[in-house]
Formats: structure tokens, sequence, C-alpha cells
């Protein structure tokens, strides 16, 4: 009897909520800021992303457009209050050569996309309707040069062309084809992945390369200098970070690149379903994504050497889930669902940059719409926004805010002999003086009692909204568009200096304190 009473006793115990996280919230020593382009998003010519995302052809009359461009997809993208977005590619931009996608449409050259799928590019997309498309979002562009199988002249005149006022044989082109002001382009690229399918090129020689090409990448977006991204690591590529800030003056390189996805398995077809998964593919591919904080720390000191006073961003400009292709779609397309899981990553990745805002001040999730992790997918006239979009639109009152750093002492989410943080934390102060705090309840078996002291503040109220739902897979359908979307949170007491929340399972929360 009383050893059946002890195993209920136990029993019960692991399903209530756990009382060891404890968190201060530094309120008092806010410095760097967090800066809003690591909210970043990018765009490629890649399965359904540009094509039947974005851009619809301006002869569609089903699908509400302007010059050719979805105005929901728009919509969408500046609610979550998109900062920048990347394009052409990816390994698509090694292939790209923009003179191909400029002037009249019905004489612009057809390419085969090499790297996805094979299929025709019209070039019906191209700088003029990609910068045109930026400025109806209010977003930043960064444009993604091609270095592996271009060259310095075609890049050096795609600057000209998009940021000469006049006078220029690339301006007066560019008014040729009907745009008389320049864009003013800031974020610039110089190749990508140039280890891989970039040029599959050994650091130190990308690094003579990138010295050559970002030398003819002249011109100022009002009083800065354009902002020229080096090709970065894959991950833990140490070497690559360590040898290109060894070989390229500080003065010649804005921003110095790395991509990290969260996948746990790169053999072909063993990536796991995006939306039937076990618990132990959910660990594993959290797990990978929490792995972000040591790359951070790792390419930053590497950096620190180089650059004590932290003038070159580190800038994620890959990052997300990569799973195996929903059944019967093109395995060259990367078309993947999006559930709980996805929030939970992206809620947790971002409070890993906010953590890092000194170093890391841009960074795109890969990618915007139809492709790997995205924030919103179609069909036909239909759009469904996904868990990660909620969570970028519920995070975006960190963006341009001060990061109030946090002190962590979280609860273990164990699966087998491995084991995981339960929750992630983050908080900032918003230039109007609020303070936000966004959480992450990792454990999806349990809610989480988390205890906050918030050093240096006096809170008299507080409110939130929360995305949950009852299990990890759970995820948005055309047929249910609703089934996850942001509600009022109730979790949450604040008295003075200290602060309690119980995070349900599988949920993202963000407080605001008043
Ligand atoms: O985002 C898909 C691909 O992943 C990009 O084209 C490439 O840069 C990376 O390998």
């Amino acid at each position: 009897m009383k050893k059946q009473l002890t195993s209920l006793l136990l029993a019960v115990s692991t399903l209530t909520v756990t009382a060891q996280n404890k968190a201060t919230i530094n309120a008092d020593e806010g410095k760097a800021v967090i800066n809003r382009h690591i909210y970043g998003h990018f765009a490629e010519h890649l399965g359904r992303c540009i094509y039947d995302g974005f851009y619809v052809g301006e002869t569609n009359t089903k699908i509400p457009n302007k010059n050719g461009v979805r105005l929901d997809v728009i919509e969408a993208l500046k609610k979550m209050k998109i900062p920048n977005l990347r394009w052409p590619g990816g390994c698509f931009a090694d292939t790209y050569h923009w003179k191909d996608g400029i002037g009249p449409k019905a004489k612009r050259p057809k390419i085969v996309n090499t790297w996805w799928g094979g299929v025709t590019e019209d070039n019906s997309f191209g700088t003029h309707d990609f910068l045109n498309m930026c400025e109806l979002l209010g977003t930043e562009p960064y444009l993604a040069g091609n270095v592996g199988s271009g060259t310095v002249q075609d890049l050096s005149e795609w600057v000209q062309y998009v940021n000469f006022e006049k006078n220029s044989p690339m301006s007066n082109l560019r008014q040729q084809n009907g745009r008389e002001k320049p864009w003013n382009v800031r974020f610039w690229g110089v190749g990508n992945e140039a280890w891989g399918c970039g040029g599959n090129m050994k650091p130190d020689y990308y690094a003579n390369i990138y010295r050559q090409y970002s030398t003819f990448m002249n011109g100022q977006v009002g009083k800065e200098r354009i902002f020229r991204i080096a090709s970065g690591a894959s991950s833990d590529d140490y070497n690559w970070t360590e040898t290109l800030m060894k070989n390229i003056p500080v003065n010649m390189l804005e921003g110095l690149a790395m991509h990290h996805y969260s996948v746990f398995s790169w053999d072909e077809g063993k990536k796991g379903s995006a939306t039937a998964f076990t618990e132990d593919e959910y660990f594993r591919t959290i797990q990978q994504a929490l792995r972000m904080d040591e790359l951070i720390q790792k390419h930053s000191a590497i950096m620190d050497k180089y650059d004590p006073q932290k003038k070159v961003a580190l800038v994620v400009d890959e990052w997300g889930a990569w799973y195996n292709v929903e059944p019967g779609t093109n395995p060259g397309f990367l078309y993947q669902q999006n559930t709980m899981r996805d929030a939970i990553l992206a809620g947790a990745t971002l409070n890993i940059f906010h953590k890092h805002a000194d170093r890391v001040r841009m960074a795109n999730l890969a990618q915007a719409v139809n492709v790997l992790q995205a924030v919103i997918l179609t069909k036909g006239d239909k759009i469904l926004l996904t868990p990660t979009y909620h969570v970028l639109e519920m995070y975006n009152v960190h963006q341009d805010a001060t990061m109030l750093p946090v002190d962590l002492k979280a609860d273990d989410y164990e699966v087998g002999k491995d084991k995981l943080p339960a929750v992630s934390v983050s908080a900032s102060r918003d230039k109007a003086g609020k303070v936000h705090v966004s959480l992450v309840n990792i454990n999806p078996n349990k809610p989480q009692d988390i205890s906050v002291n918030l050093k240096g503040l006096k809170a008299s109220g507080v409110t939130g909204r929360v995305l949950t739902s009852a299990k990890v897979q759970d995820h948005n359908t055309f047929e249910n568009l609703n089934k996850i979307k942001p509600a009022a949170f109730n979790g949450a007491k604040v008295s003075g200096d200290n602060l309690t929340v119980t995070l349900p399972p599988v949920s993202v929360v963000v407080l605001e304190l008043n």
C-alpha cells in the first residue's frame, strides 16, 4: 500500500509544475541595442518562394496584386515588421546575372535554375521588381552579389545601377528602364557560401577574392559607406572566420556572415518529417537550434581578436529548421510545413541573438514564403501564417530596444541521457521605456514555473500574449488557418521587483511590464 502511494505521489509530481527555474533580469545594466535587422528574412529564387509566393505576375486577375506582387503577403509581412529582405539567393545568387532581369520582360533571357529543381527561370522577377517590392514592404533590401560565376565588373555595375544618382552608364540604363531615382541599397553580400555552392573556395582564396570585389563596390548610402557582407562560415567552421578576419582589413568589411540550420541529419531523406516527428526528433532539432549560442560565442571570440571594437557585425544570414519536403512535392523546392516545434525554435533562437546583440546585428530566417522555415505558406489565392510568423510578430517589440542581460538557472528537460534547459528567457527596454520579456517553454511535457527577479525595476502590472497548442506537432492548415494564433496570457503576476510566470507546455510568451 505504502509503495503504491509513493508511486502515485511520484506520478502526480511529474505532472505538476517545477519550481526550479530562476532568472534575474538586470534592468539596470542595459547597453547593447537589439538591432531590428536581426529580424530579417530571405527570399531566394527557389521553389515557390518568389514565383507563386511573392510574385504571381502582372496579368493575374485572381490574386490581388500590385505589379504582380501579392498584396496579402505584403500586408502580413508589414504587420510582422519585416526590417530587411535578402535576395536573390542563397546558392542561386552565385548563378544570377542581374542584367538578365532588367528591361522589357518579354525580351529577358530564360535560364535553368540549376540549384533548385532544374526549372526554367524566365527572369520576370528582377532588380526593379524586387526593389520596388521592398519599397511596398517598407523594408531594406539586402542584395546578394554573384561572386562564384560573375565578375568584379558585373557586381560593381549592379551597385552603380541601383545606387548612382545620374550621369553614369548604369544610372542612365536604370533611367531608360523607368526608374528615375536610385534605390540606395545599403546591404550587399559578396557571394554566398563561398566554401560550397558559391564556388567551393578555400578561405584564404576567398579572402583575396573578397578584397578584390569589395574594392570596386563603391558608394555611400546617406552618410554611411555601403555595408559589405563577406560570405561566412558554415556552423562551426571557425577556421573560415579566423582566416577571413586575419586577411581582410576591418575597414574593408562591415559584416561577416555565418549560416546555421537546425537539421539533425544531412543525409538525403533523413531530415525527418516537418509534422510527424517523435519527441526524440523534436529534442534533436531544438538541440541543434540551441547550438547557436555556442557558435556565436566562438565566432565572436575570434572576431574580437581582430576587431576588439566590434565594428564588424556577425550576420547570421541563414538560420532555421530544415526537414524533409512535404510528401508529393518537388524535392528541389524545399517546401515544408511549420509546427509549434518551429515556434519554439524561433523564440529560443531570437532570445540567443538578443543575448549577443553587441556582435550579432543582422540575421535572416530561411526563408520567407513556401521554403524551409517559412513564415507564410501560399496555396492559390490563400495564405497561411505559420506558428513561426506569430513568434516573429509577437517578438517585434524587441526591435531596436535595449537588451537587458538575463541570468538564468533553468530546470532540465531530459530525453534519455541528454538534457536541454527547459526554458529560454530574454528581455529588453524599448524607446518608450516599456520592458518586454520573451519566454519559451522548451519542455513539451510540463508547464514551467519561473521566478524572475527584476533587478533595478519596480513594476506594477503585467500583460502578455501566448502562442500555444496541445502538441509540438500542431500546425495551421489551409483547412484550419487559425488553429494556432496568439492569445491573451494571464499566467504572469508581478509585485514590485518580483515576476512569477507559469508557462504552459509547448508555449512562447511575450510579456509587457508596466
Ligand atoms: O536556404 C537554402 C539554401 O541553403 C541556400 O540557397 C544556401 O545558401 C544554403 O545552403
